[in-house]
This record gives C-alpha cells, sequence and structure tokens, in this order.
C-alpha cells in the first residue's frame, strides 16, 4: 500500500504537508475496502450512464467513463491496478486512475453524487450479492442433508434430550431437523434482502441533489426493485448489513450445534459417523487419534460472526443524522464474518457428504438406556387401559429391575414382567425393540422411517 504521493490531490490541498502517518492511518480505508471495487464500478458506470440519458454529461463523456472503469476493473482482477493508501478509499482509487486514463471527462462522473450515497450504495450490493450466495450454499447444505436422510430414513439411533438417550429416532429424522432449521434461516435471508435491495444512489451527500437524476433508472440498472425514499436515511443506515449478520448469526448457530453433534459422533465412546482423512487430522503424538478438526472450527465460527453483529451494533448506535465517519468502521467485520459463514457452510457441506454413519454402533446405543420405556408405558396405555401416569409407574419398576439385573428391557422374563404388573403378555415384547418403537412414531413430524422418507423426498424435490 506503500507510496511516495503523500499529498492528496482530492483534497484540494486542504493540507498542504499532507496528512501524517497516523492520520493517513486511521482515515484510509483502502486496504480493505477495496473489496468493493466490482460494486463501485457498476454503481459508478449506471450513474454515467443514467446522467447521459438525463442530459446532464454528454453521451461520449459517458462512454469515456464506462470504457475507463471497464479497464479499471481488468486491471484490478489482473493485478495491476496500484492502490493508494493517500487516496484514501476504493472511490477515490478508481476516479483517480480514471482521470489518468480518460482526462477531465472523469470529474463528470460525480456530478449529482457524494462518496456518501457511493458507499452505500457499494457497500448495499456487496451485502445483496453475499445474501444470494449465502442462500445458495444453504440450499446446497439442505441437499446433502435432505439426501443423507433419505439414504437413512431407517437408520436408528439414540435421540437424546439432556445429552442422555430419551427415545429411539432415526439418524434420517435428526438429519432432517437441520434441514427445517436451514430452511428458515434461507427464509431469514430471503427476507433481509428484500429490505436491502433498495437503491441509495442519488441521495447525494445527504439531501438529494438539484440535478435532474432519474433514480428509477439506476436503481432499475443495478437490480434493486426501486430507489430508497429518504435521502438523509439512505447515506445513514447500515440496518441491511446488521440484519444480514444477525441471519448468518442464526446461521452460525444452527452449524455450530450440527457441529458439535459431529464432534460428539465422531468420538471413540459414540462411534455414529466417521469422517475421513478429508476432515479430520491425526495427532503427532497419539496415533489412535482423528481429530475432527474442521467440525470444531465450524462450531467455533459463530464466535466473530455473532461478534460482528455486536460490533457493528455498537458502532451504529448513537450516530446521529446522516452520514458520520465511524460508518466506515462498519465494513472490515462485515466482510470477515459473512466470509467465514460462506467457509463454514461449505466445510459443514463436504462433512455432511463425507461422513459414513455407523448403523450397529448407533442401534446398540439406541437399544441401551431403556430408550423404549416409553413404547412400554404406551403399551400399557393403549392394550391395558391403564392412566398413563400408573403407566409411567410400572415401566419405572420394569426398568429399575432390568439395572438391577444388567441387562436390556426385552430381556426380562414374561414372568419377570408380569411381577411388576400381571397384565403384560408376550405381545408387549414387540414394542421393546428400537425397530418397532420407530416404526410406532407414525403422528406428523414423528420419527416413523416412512414419515422420513415422505420428508426426505419432499425436501429433495422442493430443493432440487
Ligand atoms: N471510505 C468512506 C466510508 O467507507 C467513504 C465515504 C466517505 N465520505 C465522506 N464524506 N468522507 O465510509
Amino acid at each position: 500500500m506503500a507510496d511516495g504521493d503523500t499529498a492528496n490531490r482530492m483534497w484540494g490541498g486542504r493540507f498542504t504537508s499532507g496528512p501524517d502517518a497516523i492520520m493517513e492511518e486511521i482515515n484510509a480505508s483502502i486496504a480493505y475496502d477495496r473489496k468493493l471495487y466490482a460494486q463501485d464500478i457498476a454503481g459508478s458506470q449506471a450513474h454515467a450512464t443514467m446522467l447521459a440519458a438525463q442530459g446532464i454529461i454528454s453521451a461520449e463523456d459517458a462512454e469515456a467513463i464506462r470504457s475507463g472503469l471497464d479497464q479499471i476493473r481488468s486491471e484490478i482482477e489482473a493485478g495491476s491496478f496500484v492502490f493508494k493508501r493517500s487516496l484514501e478509499d476504493i472511490h477515490m482509487n478508481v476516479e483517480a486512475r480514471l482521470a489518468e486514463l480518460i482526462g477531465p471527462a472523469a470529474g463528470r462522473l460525480h456530478t449529482a453524487r457524494s462518496r456518501n450515497d457511493q458507499v452505500a450504495l457499494d457497500f448495499r450490493l456487496y451485502v445483496r450479492d453475499t445474501l444470494d450466495h449465502l442462500d445458495a450454499q444453504v440450499k446446497g447444505l439442505m441437499l446433502a442433508l435432505a439426501e443423507k436422510a433419505l439414504a437413512h430414513a431407517a437408520t436408528v439411533m439414540p435421540g437424546f434430550t439432556h445429552l442422555q438417550s430419551a427415545q429411539p429416532v432415526t439418524f434420517g429424522h435428526h438429519l432432517l431437523a437441520y434441514v427445517e432449521m436451514l430452511a428458515r434461516d434461507r427464509g431469514r435471508l430471503a427476507d433481509a434482502r428484500k429490505r436491502a435491495n433498495e437503491c441509495p444512489l442519488g441521495a447525494a451527500a445527504l439531501a438529494g441533489t438539484s440535478f435532474p437524476i432519474d433514480r428509477h433508472m439506476t436503481a432499475t440498472a443495478l437490480g434493486f426493485d426501486r430507489p430508497t425514499a429518504n435521502s438523509l436515511d439512505s447515506v445513514s443506515d447500515r440496518d441491511y448489513a446488521l440484519e444480514a449478520l444477525a441471519d448468518a448469526s442464526i446461521l452460525a448457530m444452527h452449524l455450530s450445534r450440527l457441529a458439535e453433534e459431529i464432534v460428539i459422533w465422531s468420538t471413540a465412546q459414540f462411534r455414529f459417523v466417521r469422517l475421513s482423512d478429508a476432515f479430520s487430522t491425526g495427532s503427532s503424538i497419539m496415533p489412535q487419534k482423528r481429530n475432527p478438526d474442521a467440525a470444531e472450527l465450524v462450531r467455533a465460527k459463530i464466535g466473530r460472526i455473532a461478534g460482528a453483529f455486536q460490533g457493528l451494533l455498537m458502532v451504529m448506535k448513537g450516530l446521529p443524522l446522516s452520514y458520520q465517519k465511524d460508518m466506515q468502521e462498519d465494513k472490515e467485520q462485515v466482510f470477515d464474518a459473512l466470509a467465514n459463514c460462506s467457509l463454514a457452510i461449505a466445510a459443514m457441506t463436504g462433512m455432511v457428504r463425507d461422513m459414513t454413519a455407523n448403523a450397529a454402533a448407533m442401534k446398540a446405543a439406541a437399544g441401551s438406556g431403556y430408550a423404549t420405556a416409553t413404547d412400554l408405558a404406551d403399551w400399557l396405555v393403549r392394550e391395558l387401559g391403564l392412566p398413563f401416569r400408573e403407566a409411567h409407574h410400572v415401566t419405572g419398576r420394569v426398568v429399575a429391575l432390568a439395572a438391577e439385573k444388567g441387562i436390556n428391557l426385552e430381556d426380562l422374563s414374561i414372568e419377570e414382567l408380569q411381577g411388576v404388573h400381571p397384565g403384560i403378555t408376550e405381545a408387549a415384547y414387540a414394542v421393546l425393540g428400537v425397530d418397532n418403537s420407530v416404526r410406532s412414531r407414525t403422528s406428523y413430524g414423528g420419527t416413523a422411517p416412512q414419515n422420513v422418507t415422505d420428508q426426505a423426498t419432499r425436501w429433495l424435490k422442493a430443493l432440487g
């Protein structure tokens, strides 16, 4: 970023000796806002086209501006563009280069515009593009989960509450729970996009402009639904970025929970899933270890994502209208948080596709811990007409007996069961097996394999 150009020409010589090193250091944003180059150029090209259409600048100047900007985009993408910190930010770096390329016509581009509406536009476009990107990625993750869920619609595993075995469920059902969460995440992203999709360009510094601009034209050219309706609001708010971060935080929370489950499932104690070497690492000292690093990192990403939400919220609180330089602090954490959210989705999608389920270990675990006790209680209600509270009590005594003998419920003899309640018959054994247990959960949204198959199929169709 270093350059010999200390006098900032764009400030019209107000600082005769140029800003000192500290001022330049705190004031410049080019180190990170160069990320906005494509949005900045697209916005400027739309603005120039509109200015010409409205007779504010000549068609020749607009053409020169557009092609000069095309060249600048190529230079940036080729890595040959020289960014100058003394020019502060992406907007002035691009404009200064445009002046070098096309001469005085470059100076006409900034007619009826300010850096305030320019940066508001660029950042909004960036956030909007990123929302679209995240949405497509989440969709991919949902597909990966739904495919795995279909394959494991009948694979029995323990369902947990308090991380204690509660009732058997199927692995497919468990995975589809995340598909539901992610579908709501997509809904939030789509919602945020709707509100973000208004064009601030033309608000100028804060009050609008006396030039006869056509804000609807630029809004349409840039894919917005409409121009923003209040010039002060247009240059002042960053709620669209906050909303994106809030949505990303909730999404990252969901990813973190699934990541944690993968960490638990892949332990030697659980062995429910196995991640290939692609998503785990060995230990340099303990040869037996397979560390689920990718899952651990996905689990951690929420820290910086939710942190960015808090960070930007604190930057924005208490700011009087309209633009304040504080708002330059909006970008870095948004860039970082959304990029890491994207990375976390990619890693999670990779892991979901990569992991193999150990159906035997899952089934064995599902059968231990008396996970079918509720099924026995339900059987007593259904077959013997016991009130549920009494059935719960009887079942408790059955569980205690099995625990005392150190065996599973289905290993108790009929005499032992009848010793607890004389009404119990051989037929009760059918509900003590985990397969029968999950098969019986046919209520809408329940874990019965047929339900899971139907739901997974519905998702695959909706997403495909
Ligand atoms: N780099 C600035 C930012 O990110 C651009 C807007 C500057 N506007 C101004 N009036 N100084 O906010």
